[in-house]
């Protein structure tokens, strides 16, 4: 079942029906200011960070799920309604919501009259606009009445839901002509304050949310609407909100805009006050009067639909099959970005208070966005290097507000300095910019500690090298890619964190082979840069390291039929035929077979036919089998899963596309093809109903065939799915791949494509490339011609920026 349709031309999912098997929600902003909204208008602001500074209140975990947002309540009569159907519920006589790239329309109509609210955050802007357009579609006059609706979060999202005899009591407000000013703590240590305005003159308004509800009343039966009768309340301590009323005069066939804006205002010390306790509104009032009319909102739109314009232009696919392009060329783009806005903080699954921006996390996001905006995959790449240590070591996360790493999680998952290597080399063979490499960057943002960048990649190459285990694999520490392989952790304390508890280290034998496969893909990319850069004797040590690596893993990681998955404490065997449960896992198997360990011996080929018999089910690639069915102390929060969820055999969907990946190695295109459309969101929208989470991103985590309810999907929106599944699509199934010195042409696809057309923009350069499939091939080029003239190889030779290529490469 579907709850609506995508509309590709403007790029666009329409839902039809409002009652989605869960809130389907989109991203609004694009620097610093940020909103969360549902398709029933749920959801809230922040500036900047999600923790520190929330400007309007959210509750997850709420009854019924996701109520409170931006709301409009429009009173007609004795009829009161939502264009967003919800929180009153009226029954509609037209309802669609339409989530754009970085905007969202939604369109409710009772009575023949319609009211649309387009809400999006203007480039350069630290507010949101909300447009009401309101039509009479009947032959009468209307009299209306409309009430908006926010809700002020007291800036920390953390204390503004545990602190209340404080918070009781903090709260204030101004309100000035048709503009309520929140200004709570704006005296003491704050120097910001939010502002929700309207381009009209009100009738009344209300700040004080008892006030406007009733002290009995849920959203959906506002008292001061119901009564049609604003009261003018201003909020004193308790719970401050902005609601304005206006009353509105349509004629048949008339329409009318109305532009509210929620703003964000920060000021200097000196230019706080306009006089004692009477917050400076300047700033608020430039920022409304840039946005006052109906054409500057126009423009502001506009100017947002050209930027995204130009960042989905860099790379489309024509492929002759709807919805495969609509993911390449729309969805998972714009997905792959909003990871990079968010990394894991802000989504309905992530409360935005808990994690900040993920060391490993941010990296790997990085494979997916750097084509889009690589200046700012730049600065991220430094702010990333930032929070690593001296030896190598780096914070698992950071704060978005302070780029400081998190003291509460602080280091010790042994993958995550690998993943600097792949950041930083994906941006340098994007852009050719080896100047990244001699940008000073700090040890723990700590003043005067600063090495070039290049330095910090051997560290994190020796990171791994200085801590080998007994096989001389790389140990694992808190836990490598799977978070919950908690091999040191011997937690039997439910208060304890899995992810931070390490009760035995001394003398561990626990080893992973995930990181040891990485290791050999990555510090063969490490040494490749070292090539690039004339370092050679760097490059013959990485090397020797490399084969040393891979020699360790043939002879200790090899389980017969597939690659084991780890060793534990005691150096017993994970992911082992010998194991009852767990016996293979999908993270080693993808890695090593990424980084083509064993090809010659055939231990590739068989491995990825381990993975097709065991983890393959209906509805994507499980993460190991047979699921665990109780607590080892041994393995840590990884069993603590019921059979089927998340690392415990779910469908993780992120590292999917390490076994497509694997598969195109091996060059056998159908199974990699078969692999990527079952868990591709545009190919599950017909069965939304079970799937339930959006049919335009990916989801963290499908429920596996261990499960009760095998299909289901959790965990939208923020993951490192977007960033892989874009990667292996793009570069390993479609093929086109950047380099240091050209643009390669390796396509692995099903036998049955006849062929497509990518456009590529690269180093200021365009390539048409058409791909023709005649015999019906999978992998392996025949010929390659750049300009009508045949080239050797599959590397499409670099072009002058500017230029316009036709490359035609057929297999
Ligand atoms: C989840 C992981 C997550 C980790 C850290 C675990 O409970 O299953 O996916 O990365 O917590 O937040
Ligand atoms: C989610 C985390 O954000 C990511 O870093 C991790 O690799 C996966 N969970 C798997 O545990």
């Amino acid at each position: 079942m579907q709850y609506g349709h995508f509309d590709d031309k403007r790029r666009e999912y329409v839902i039809t029906d409002p009652k989605t098997p869960w809130p389907w929600i989109n991203y609004l902003g694009t620097e610093d200011f940020f909103s969360l909204i549902s398709n029933t208008a749920g959801g809230y602001s922040f500036y900047k960070d999600a923790r520190f500074r929330r400007i309007t209140r959210y509750r997850y975990n709420n009854v019924p799920m996701d109520s409170g947002g931006k709301y409009f309540y429009i009173k007609e009569g004795k009829d009161v309604w939502n264009p967003s159907w919800k929180p009153c519920k009226t029954p509609l006589d037209g309802y669609e919501c339409r989530h754009g790239m970085n905007y969202t329309i939604i369109k409710g109509i009772k009575n023949e009259l319609e009211a649309k609210v387009l809400y999006f955050v203007p480039l350069k802007t630290k507010a949101e606009v909300q447009r009401l357009t309101l039509r009479n579609q009947g032959t009468k006059t209307k009299i209306i009445q409309v009430f908006s609706f926010v809700e002020w979060c007291l800036w920390n999202a953390a204390t503004d839901m545990e602190n209340f005899q404080r918070n009781f009591s903090t709260g204030e407000v101004e309100t000035e002509d048709s503009v309520i000013y929140h200004k709570t703590e704006y005296k003491e240590r704050r120097n910001h304050y939010a502002f929700y305005s309207v381009n009209e003159p009100v009738k009344g308004f209300d700040t004080d949310r008892e006030t406007f509800f009733g002290l009995y009343n849920g959203f959906d039966e506002p008292q001061v609407v119901l009564d049609g009768t604003p009261r003018n309340s201003v909020a004193h301590g308790w719970s401050p909100i902005a609601s304005h009323c206006l009353e509105v005069k349509l004629a048949p066939g008339q329409s009318k805009d109305l532009i509210f804006l929620l703003g964000y205002v920060e000021s200097p010390d000196e230019q706080k006050w306009e006089r004692q306790n009477v917050i400076n509104k300047l700033p608020a009032k430039a920022l409304i009067e840039a946005f006052d009319t109906e054409e500057k909102v126009t423009k502001a739109f506009e100017q947002l639909r050209a930027y995204w314009d130009k960042l989905l232009s860099i790379f489309t696919l024509q492929s002759g099959e709807p919805k495969l392009d609509r993911m390449v060329n729309i969805w998972n783009q714009y997905q792959c970005m909003i990871n990079f806005l968010f990394s894991r903080s802000a989504s309905f699954f992530e409360s935005g208070i808990g994690r900040g921006m993920g060391f490993r996390d941010s990296n790997q996001d990085l494979i997916g966005f750097v084509h889009q905006i690589p200046e700012r995959a730049r600065e991220r790449i430094l702010d990333i290097a930032s929070t690593q240590f001296p030896d190598g070591g780096c914070y698992h996360q950071y704060q978005p507000l302070t780029k400081k790493g998190n003291n509460e999680i602080g280091q010790g998952f042994n993958d995550d300095p690998l993943w600097l290597i792949i950041g930083t080399i994906s941006y340098i063979k994007e852009t050719g910019d080896f100047s990244l490499l001699n940008e000073p960057v700090p040890f723990d943002n700590t003043p005067g500690t600063e090495v070039p960048l290049f330095q910090h990649l051997t560290l994190s190459f020796d990171h791994v090298l200085n801590l080998l285990g007994p096989h001389g694999l790389p140990l694992i520490g808190r836990a490598d890619w799977n978070d919950c392989l908690n091999l040191n952790c011997f937690s039997n304390d439910p208060d304890e964190s899995f992810q931070t508890t390490e009760n035995k280290t001394e003398g561990s034998q626990a080893e992973s082979l995930m990181i040891a496969g990485q290791f050999v893909l990555y510090g063969r990319e490490y040494a490749g840069l070292c090539l690039q850069l004339g370092k050679n004797g760097e490059a013959r040590r990485a090397q020797r390291q490399v084969y040393a690596m891979t020699e360790a893993i043939k002879t200790y990681g090899w389980d017969g039929e597939w690659f084991l998955r780890a060793y534990d404490y005691f150096g017993n065997k994970i992911g082992s035929k010998e194991n009852e449960e767990g016996q293979i896992f999908i993270e080693s198997n993808g890695w090593c077979t990424m980084a083509g360990i064993g090809m010659e011996e055939g231990m590739v080929s068989k491995a990825l036919d381990a993975v097709k018999k065991r983890l393959d089910c209906e509805h994507g690639i499980v993460l190991n089998n047979p699921p665990y069915t109780r607590y080892y102390i041994e393995y840590g929060e990884i069993s603590s899963y019921p059979a089927g969820y998340k690392e415990n055999a779910g469908i993780f969907c992120h590292n999917n596309p390490w076994i497509i990946i694997g598969e195109t190695m091996q060059g056998r295109g159908d199974r990699a093809w078969e692999y990527f459309r079952k868990i591709c969101p545009s190919y599950t929208e017909a069965h939304s109903d079970l799937h339930k989470v959006e049919p335009y991103v990916y989801a963290q985590m499908i429920a596996g065939k261990d499960a009760f309810r095998p299909g289901e999907a959790k965990n939208s929106w923020l993951t490192g799915t977007a960033a892989w599944n874009y990667y292996a699509i793009s570069q390993y199934i479609l093929g086109i791949k950047p380099d240091y010195e050209s643009l390669e042409v390796n396509p692995c696809i099903p036998p049955d494509w006849k062929g497509y057309t990518v456009t590529r923009k690269f180093r200021g350069a365009t390539y048409h490339i058409r791909v023709n499939n005649p015999d019906g091939r999978m992998k392996g080029l025949r010929s390659l011609t750049v300009d009508g003239e045949p080239v050797q190889g599959n590397r499409i030779p670099l072009k002058p920026a500017g230029s316009v290529c036709h490359v035609v490469a057929e297999l």
